[in-house]
């Protein structure tokens, strides 16, 4: 199966999607045994067989990563630097003992199933992209704690709408002492499912109290900002663009190439601890990840400690971080050259 004869449009209004799971066509999947990866099998069930004894169910030995498919504006589909979450789930998988996923494969598997989902790639011009899923998990049966002797690489595609739905604008953000997503030795730089599970019950209190997410500090000190949710953080002040360095966060493709691209529009960039007491004086804030580039920060609240960080006094996103985010996003969607060589064609779409 490499084609799919099914090109009909999808029964979906490309307005109204948002970041949910909407069933595709096929999904494209790979087993390592024996100490080698075997053939890619295309798969249209969007459910998987495995042993009640796999280690990804009870030791949490997953992986995953998410990147998107970009419809241009000259029709061409991208993906956007799928070699660096190649990378990213390789040191993952060295963190937690699973095999590398070579970056020829996972990119060959990228494209497969981008390609075979091609009629669920959502037109150009309101934001909306194809989100891509690729996860790995340990299937060998284990009872005691040890790595699985057999992984299962596989990756799905969903389409999602724009981050941004009535146009770029701020957020609220908590700061959160009573959970942290990770130690400072611990996952916390690999994308692993156990992280997420951490930060799930300071996401939710985020959310109840109406905030786009939790804030977390560092675990150890309390002292120096980590990540804000699932997203990297970055400040702006005095034409630097400064983001922490902490061993607790995961490494952000899109902080990181925001950080090429500030330097580029003539920016100087820092990476290193921030202490909370900082955010006073920021110009500008963002949280940065895939799924939003940049969500710009109206004001950080430390509720326990009655405290309030307003960084957007006008509410209003700021000049610089508009600015990036949109070199970033014509980037993303061919309206601009690429002069980074970011950005890869899917060629026969
Ligand atoms: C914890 C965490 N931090 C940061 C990010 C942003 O990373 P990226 O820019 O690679 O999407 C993500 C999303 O993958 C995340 O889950």
């Amino acid at each position: 199966m490499s084609e799919n004869t099914n090109t009909q449009s999808p029964d979906i209004d490309w307005n109204k999607i948002g970041f949910g799971y909407i069933r595709t066509d096929y999904n494209v999947r790979c087993y390592h045994k024996n100490g080698k990866w075997g053939e890619i099998e295309v798969s249209s069930d969007e459910n998987i067989s495995m042993n009640i004894a796999a280690t990804c169910l009870h030791y949490g030995q997953e992986s995953f990563e998410g990147l998107k498919a970009y419809r241009g504006k000259d029709g061409k589909v991208r993906l956007f630097r799928p070699d660096e979450n190649a990378k990213r789930m390789q040191s993952t998988s060295n963190g937690i003992l699973m095999p590398e996923m070579p970056t020829d494969l996972f990119i060959k598997m990228t494209e497969m199933v981008v390609k075979l989902n091609a009629r669920f790639i959502p037109p150009y011009g309101n934001g909306a992209t194809l989100y891509i899923r690729p996860l790995m998990i340990g299937v060998g049966p284990t009872v005691g704690v040890k790595p699985s002797s057999e992984f299962c690489f596989m990756i799905f595609v969903t389409p999602v709408g724009p981050y941004f739905k009535g146009g770029f604008s701020t957020g609220d953000y908590m700061i959160t002492r009573s959970y942290d997503r990770s130690a400072p030795l611990g996952t916390g730089i690999y994308k692993v499912g156990g992280n997420y599970a951490a930060s799930l019950k300071a996401n939710k209190i985020a959310h109840d109290n109406g905030f786009m997410s939790e804030f977390y500090l560092d675990a150890k000190e309390k002292k120096y900002i980590d990540e804000c949710g699932a997203a990297n953080f970055f400040g702006i002040k005095n034409n630097t663009y400064i983001t922490p360095k902490s061993s607790s966060i995961l490494p952000s493709i899109t902080n990181k190439s925001l950080m090429q691209l500030a330097e580029y529009m003539g920016l100087k960039t820092e990476r290193r601890p921030i202490p909370e007491e900082e955010l006073l004086t920021f110009e500008e804030a963002g949280a940065c990840g895939t799924a939003a580039v940049i969500s710009p920060i109206r004001k950080i609240v430390d509720l326990e400690n009655n405290k309030e960080y307003v960084i957007s006094k006008d509410g209003q996103p700021g000049p610089i971080s508009r600015k990036l985010y949109e070199k970033y996003t014509a980037i993303q969607f061919g309206e601009c050259e690429d002069p980074f060589g970011w950005t890869r064609v899917v060629e026969g779409i």
